[in-house]
């Protein structure tokens, strides 16, 4: 009985799998949250990160004059996407003075659900791909 449900399970998960690579991995957030988001951003990180999270002009990891690094593009074309949820609330709430940074910290400034709206709003500009990569690496963490 209990091998039937071993069995029955990993085929189970070998056919989420294939689903996996052949559709769309399911987001976490809703398109709420994406509109939320959307305000948000254009309203508190937009100034430094773009409008579309695509980053500040020109190449984001070079260092500034200062040293500090420029604001980098959130719309999964540089490493956002390497930090699971919990790493980028941090950044969100701290920000980057712990390391030298420039980034502002938005501990009181968001509220926990505006902190994830934001994160919804530049995920949303992550290809399939990359979504789904972060996921492996424990995005949801
Ligand atoms: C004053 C400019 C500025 C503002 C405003 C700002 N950021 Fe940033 N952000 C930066 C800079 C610069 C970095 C790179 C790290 C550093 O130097 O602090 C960064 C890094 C980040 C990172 C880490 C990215 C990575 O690839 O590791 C995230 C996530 C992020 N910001 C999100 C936000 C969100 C969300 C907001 C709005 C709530 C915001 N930032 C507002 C300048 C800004």
């Amino acid at each position: 009985m209990f091998r039937h449900f071993i069995l029955l399970a990993s085929l189970f998960i070998v056919s989420c799998d294939e689903d996996r690579k052949s559709s769309a991995p399911a987001r976490w957030y809703s398109q709420d949250q994406v509109a939320l988001g959307a305000t948000l951003f254009s309203a508190n990180c937009a100034i430094c990160h773009g409008k579309e999270a695509q980053g500040s002009a020109g190449d984001w990891k070079k260092r500034l004059d200062d040293g500090s690094l420029p604001p980098p593009p959130l719309n999964g074309s540089a490493h956002a996407w390497h930090h699971p949820i919990s790493m980028l609330l941090q950044v969100i709430n701290e920000g980057g003075a712990s390391f030298g940074g420039m980034m502002p910290g938005f501990s009181d400034i968001l509220q926990d659900d505006d902190k994830l709206a934001v994160i919804a709003y530049f995920q949303n500009y992550w290809t399939d791909e990359v979504y789904y990569r972060w996921e492996l690496m424990g995005g949801a963490n």
